[in-house]
């Protein structure tokens, strides 16, 4: 009987080996070398910007957590162009680094150079925005948030917030960058929450590219022609900050005269919330190193991650925004 448990015990070790072999291997990896010290890792890190307050939180949190677990960054910054990301990646290949991460500026259109990086057994893992691939192989892991969650608890703020009231709603949206997962998610989940509610209507819907300055110039030519706006929902906070401005500027009191939820929960956007400029926010959290750097960790130790890694979040209304403030970190 002993004989038996143990000859089955080592065909279960064997197949876990075996499977983590396959897996270190997919879709690349020299997995009969076995682990690299961690100085001797190199990592390439495509970012999409420096767009707004949560890129930049995003942006020196990874080279933080890479910085402390010792582990070298390749970073380059696309200035939100497809293209300027597509280079930096082919850049990465022929420089022969262990692992690629990046964050899609936009969904589509990134099938060949992640073939490239197959062909080259260069594993990637996708952080904060997913790619739109019938091909799920060209990635191990995709970590970040649930964005239709969020236009979903956006959308749900907005059905409480008017549940007693019976007169339309004159809703304007300031999206992101066209394209980019995040616009196009938030925006599904908002509409399919406010749907819930016939006086709802989105009078109004532009991109402003996740900017300050976009949100600014896309809310004064709203105000130019919708007389009668009740609410703005904004993709992230840079933008609703930009509408604040464009709205003091036209005589009214954001917060107030028109009702303001964003989406990220950074600093500038937290102070404004608490000041009562913005109504609500949903959270956005840029802080994806430790996390990244355990699945590199992971991959170079032979292991598997989850395909999927989704980050916890949460909301906050004024009185939750003056509670955290005093510890908010980005
Ligand atoms: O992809 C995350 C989004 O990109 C953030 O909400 C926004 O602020 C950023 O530019």
């Amino acid at each position: 009987m002993k004989k038996l448990i143990s000859i089955a015990a080592a065909g279960v070790l064997l197949l876990g080996l075996a499977g983590c072999a396959t897996d270190s291997a997919a879709p690349g990896g020299d997995s009969d070398a076995g682990p690299k010290a961690l100085d001797e890792l190199v990592v390439g890190f495509a970012q999409v910007g420096a767009e707004s307050g949560w890129r930049t939180a995003n942006t020196k949190d990874i080279q933080s957590a890479f910085a402390d677990a010792g582990i070298e960054l390749k970073f380059s910054d696309a200035q939100q162009k497809q293209e300027n990301q597509i280079k930096a990646i082919r850049s990465y290949i022929q420089q022969g680094v262990d692992y690629i991460a990046f964050s899609p500026v936009v969904e589509t259109g990134w099938d060949a150079v992640l073939n490239e990086a197959k062909a080259a057994g260069i594993p990637v893992v996708l952080t904060d925005r997913a790619v739109d691939s019938q091909d799920e192989s060209l990635y191990v892991s995709f970590l970040g948030s649930d964005f239709i969650l969020e236009g979903e608890k956006a959308g749900q703020w907005l059905l409480d917030e008017y549940a007693d009231t019976s007169e339309p709603v004159n809703i304007v949206q300031l999206e992101g960058t066209t394209g980019a997962a995040p616009a196009i998610d938030r925006a599904e989940g908002f509409a399919e929450k406010i749907a819930e509610n016939d006086n709802f209507q989105v009078i109004a819907s532009q991109t402003g590219d996740f900017t300050r300055a976009g949100g600014k110039q896309v809310m004064e030519a709203f105000l130019k022609s919708n007389p009668d706006i009740d609410v703005v929902y904004a993709h992230n906070d840079d933008m609703g900050l930009g509408a604040i401005e464009a709205i003091e500027a036209a005589g009214l009191t954001p917060g107030e005269d028109i009702k303001i939820i964003t989406v990220d929960a950074v600093k500038d956007g937290m102070q404004a919330l608490a000041d009562g400029k913005i109504n609500f926010i949903v959270e956005c959290s840029p802080l994806l190193g430790d996390q990244l750097v355990d699945i590199i960790k992971t991959l170079n130790d032979g292991g598997t991650v989850e395909k999927r890694i989704v980050t916890e979040e949460t909301t906050f209304t004024q009185e939750q925004a003056i509670e955290a403030l005093p510890d908010r970190q980005y």
